[in-house]
C-alpha cells in the first residue's frame, strides 16, 4: 500500500473513558431516526468485504457467523459489504442478483437480528462494477489479446504487414519504444490489465448502462427487502460503476456524463427506479465520495451538489468514504488484477498509521461537514454518517457535537474489537480492543483472503468450537467479551 513520504507515524488512543451515565446522556448513545427506521444509537459499521461468501456469491456459515459477531456488540446498524447486483460469476463475492440468493440472504437477517437481541439494524450495501481484466503476460498479451490496427502497423512502417508480423514485431520493443506505438488505453491494458470505463460508449454494454442499471438495482433493493433487510445503501462510492458515473473523470456525452447534472444523472435515476420498487416507508441511502482525491477528480464541491441532489431525490441517509480509485493504483503483478486501495487515493480511502501532518484519524471530517452543512442550507435534514479513522469516544463525541455528522461509522475499530461501543456504554471503555491501523486487514482484503484482524486472530486457537482458515492458522472472529 502506498504511504505518505513524510513518514510521520501516528498512534490511536483510547480518549477519555465515559462512565455508564456519561455514555447513556452522550449524544453517541442517543437514537436517531433513519427513514423508516430508528437506530438506538448513532454508531455504525459500515460495509467491509470480509470474503467469506461461496465462490458462486452465496450467504456461508462463516459469513453469518462474522456478522452475528458483530451484531453481540450491538452497534446501532452494521452494513453488510458490497453485495453484486448483477447475476453473474464474481467469485467468493457476495451477490443478491437474483432469487436464488434469498434463501441465504433471509438466514443472515434473521440470525443477526436474533444476535443482537433485535437492538441493531441491518442494512446492505448493494453494488455494481464493471469488468477488470488480470495483469497479462507480455507474450500472451501480444499473442492473444492485442487487437492489431492499422495504427500499428502505419508506426511499425509496414501498411501491407501481416497480424503476426505485428505481434512479433511489437513483442520485441521496449516499454519505452511501445509507448510511442501503442494507445494510451493499449499500454494500460499491458502494464495494468484491459479496465473497462464508463465513457467506453463504443462497447454496447457500457452505453446501455443507463437503461439497464435502474432496473438491476431496484430489482436488488427489491430482494434486500424481501431477504427483511431494514435498509439498503446503493454503493456510489470508490473505483465502482456508480462512482464513475459521477466522478469528474465522466467526460460522456449521452447526457450522462460531462456537467455535474449530467454525472449525478443516472445515480438519480437509479434513486428514483429503487424508491418506486421498495416503496416510500423503506430506507434507502447511499455511499458516495466526499473527494475523490486523483488528479482531476471530484471535489468536495462537486460533492456537496450531489449530496443536496441525492437528499431533494429522498434518500434517507448520505454515508460518506473518500479515495478508492484504479486510477492511480499500483501495477500489480503478472496475473494479478489492479486494486484501487494501493494508490495515495486508496490510503485516503483506509488510511493506516503511518502518515502525513493530517494523520489518518478523521481525514473525511472536514469534507463531510461541508458536505452535510450544504445539505442542511438546502432544507433537508438527511441524516449524515462520517467514517475514517474513528476509534474512541471523544472522537466520535466531538464529530457529533461540531455537526461533522448524524451518525459515526467505524470500519476497522469495530473489526478490531467489535464490542467497542458496547464496553463504552457499560462503562468497560478501558477494556477496549484499539485498532492500531496498520492495515493487516485490508492486506488480507486485497489478497481476496479472509479478513481478520492481528490483534484476535491468533488468540485461543485451540479452544473448542473456534473456526479457523482453511490453514489452521487463524481464527474467523473475535473471541467474545465476558464481561468481568
Ligand atoms: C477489509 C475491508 C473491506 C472493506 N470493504 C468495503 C466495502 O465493501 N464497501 C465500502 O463501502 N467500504 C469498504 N471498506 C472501507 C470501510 O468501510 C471504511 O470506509 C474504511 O475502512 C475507513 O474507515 P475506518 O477508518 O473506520 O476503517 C472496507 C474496509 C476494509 C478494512
Ligand atoms: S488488522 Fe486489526 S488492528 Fe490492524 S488495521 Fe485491521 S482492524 Fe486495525
Amino acid at each position: 500500500m502506498w504511504r505518505p513520504p513524510q513518514r510521520i507515524q501516528f498512534e490511536p488512543k483510547p480518549g477519555r473513558i465515559p462512565s455508564v451515565a456519561e455514555a447513556a446522556a452522550s449524544r453517541l448513545f442517543s437514537p436517531v431516526k433513519v427513514g423508516a427506521i430508528e437506530l438506538e444509537q448513532r454508531t455504525w459499521v459500515p460495509a467491509m468485504v470480509p470474503w467469506r461468501a461461496s465462490d458462486e456469491g452465496y450467504v456461508t456459515d462463516d459469513v453469518v457467523d462474522w456478522y452475528c459477531r458483530f451484531a453481540r456488540g450491538r452497534p446501532g446498524a452494521i452494513v453488510i459489504e458490497a453485495t453484486g447486483i448483477r447475476d453473474v460469476p464474481s467469485g467468493p463475492l457476495l451477490r443478491i442478483g437474483h432469487d436464488r440468493f434469498l434463501p441465504g440472504l433471509k438466514r443472515l437477517t434473521k440470525a443477526v437480528r436474533e444476535a443482537s437481541g433485535g437492538h441493531t439494524k441491518l442494512l446492505i450495501q448493494i453494488i455494481d462494477f464493471l469488468s477488470i481484466r488480470r495483469r497479462p503476460d507480455r507474450t500472451k498479451f501480444f499473442q492473444q489479446f492485442l487487437r492489431v490496427t492499422d495504427a500499428h502497423r502505419a508506426a511499425l512502417g509496414g501498411p501491407g504487414m501481416s497480424d503476426a508480423d505485428v505481434r512479433e514485431k511489437l513483442a520485441m520493443l521496449s516499454e519505452e519504444k511501445l509507448v510511442a506505438i501503442l494507445s494510451a488505453r493499449e499500454m494500460e491494458a499491458l502494464r495494468f490489465g484491459q479496465r473497462e470505463r464508463v465513457t467506453d460508449v463504443e462497447l454496447p454494454q457500457i452505453r446501455d448502462l443507463p437503461q439497464m442499471l435502474p432496473d438491476l438495482f431496484s430489482a436488488a433493493a427489491h430482494r434486500a427487502k424481501n431477504a427483511g433487510f431494514d435498509g439498503v445503501e446503493l454503493h456510489y462510492a470508490h473505483a465502482y460503476t456508480m462512482a464513475s458515473f459521477l466522478s469528474r473523470t465522466n467526460t460522456r456525452e449521452d447526457g450522462y456524463g460531462g456537467s455535474l447534472e449530467g454525472r449525478a444523472r443516472l445515480p438519480l435515476e437509479v434513486i428514483v427506479a429503487v424508491r418506486q420498487k421498495v416503496g416510500a416507508d423503506y430506507t434507502l441511502g447511499c455511499r458516495f465520495l466526499a473527494e475523490e482525491c486523483i488528479e482531476g477528480g471530484s471535489t468536495v464541491e462537486d460533492a456537496a451538489y450531489f449530496g443536496v441532489q441525492f437528499a431533494r431525490a429522498g434518500l434517507d441517509f448520505l454515508s460518506t468514504s473518500r479515495g478508492g480509485k484504479f486510477d492511480d493504483a499500483k501495477q500489480p503483478g503478472v496475473g494479478q488484477a489492479a486494486y484501487p486501495y494501493t494508490g495515495p487515493s486508496g490510503y485516503e480511502c483506509m488510511p493506516q498509521y503511518i502518515s502525513d501532518e493530517k494523520g489518518p484519524f478523521g481525514r473525511n471530517v472536514q469534507a463531510t461537514s461541508a458536505i452535510r452543512r450544504a445539505v442542511r442550507e438546502a432544507g433537508f435534514d438527511t441524516p449524515v454518517v462520517c467514517t475514517g479513522g474513528v476509534h474512541n469516544f471523544d472522537m466520535a463525541e466531538k464529530m457529533l457535537a461540531d455537526g461533522v455528522c448524524d451518525i459515526v461509522g467505524s470500519a476497522r475499530q469495530s473489526l478490531a474489537d467489535p464490542d467497542w461501543t458496547l464496553k463504552l456504554a457499560r462503562g468497560a471503555g478501558a477494556q477496549v480492543r484499539l485498532c492500531e491501523f496498520t492495515n493487516y486487514c485490508e492486506g488480507l482484503d486485497q489478497k481476496h483472503k479472509a479478513v481478520t484482524c492481528q490483534l484476535w486472530d491468533k488468540i485461543d486457537l485451540k479452544a473448542p468450537g473456534v473456526k479457523l482458515t482453511a490453514d489452521g492458522k487463524r481464527r474467523l472472529t473475535p473471541p467474545e467479551w465476558t464481561q468481568g
